[in-house]
């Protein structure tokens, strides 16, 4: 198949070539104190620092979630599982209360997790900045735990879950 020309990517350009780029699926939850929790679904999930310990998630502009995190100035994140696709379905779908009717764990600072997710962790806002039409923050970790399990994946705009090759030396995990 012969490639297309180069060209200046639209923003329909970026979604498809980027989402070329597999990532895991998490939420991103915050509660600005207005009584009802908020949180979204991304993929923009990145570790920065291990050292201290620091991450980046980067968020729509104009999003509730984003203004909860830059109110309150934190914000719990959640990787999901393969299992979890429902979940990350509910959580980048608009309107409604995301978290009405279903049970969720609570971080150490009140922080709504979801249940049975891979990891679950609460960060700090370190630095936050806009760039382009997003507003992206560090978060520098406070509080986490994590569990074996399977990875949900997401790729090209779908779902899928991680197989690895079964080569069973991770050297870069110690
Ligand atoms: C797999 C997946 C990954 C996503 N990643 C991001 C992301 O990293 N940042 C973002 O702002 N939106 C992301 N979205 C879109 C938001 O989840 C979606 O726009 C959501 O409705 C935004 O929340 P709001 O309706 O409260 O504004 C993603 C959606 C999906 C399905």
């Amino acid at each position: 198949m012969t490639l297309p020309a180069f060209h200046c990517p639209t923003p329909l350009d970026m979604r498809r070539s980027m989402g070329r780029f597999t990532t895991g699926v998490a939420v991103v939850s915050a509660d600005d104190g207005s009584g009802e929790p908020s949180a979204m679904t991304i993929s923009s999930l990145t570790s920065i620092s291990l050292e201290p310990a620091i991450l980046l998630v980067s968020l729509t502009q104009g999003s509730r979630t984003t203004d909860a995190v830059e109110g309150s100035g934190r914000f719990a994140v959640s990787i999901l599982s393969s299992r979890q696709e429902a979940l990350a379905r509910r959580f980048a779908t608009r309107g409604g209360a995301r978290f009405d009717g279903m049970p969720y764990d609570v971080s150490q600072s009140g922080l709504p997790l979801i249940q049975d997710a891979l990891t679950q962790l609460e960060c700090r806002v370190h630095t936050a900045h806009d760039i382009g039409d997003h507003r992206v923050f560090y978060g520098e970790v406070t509080d986490m735990r994590w569990r074996d399990g399977t990875g949900l994946v997401f790729y090209s705009g779908r779902f899928g879950d991680f197989l690895d090759f079964g080569h069973d030396q991770v050297p870069w995990l110690y």
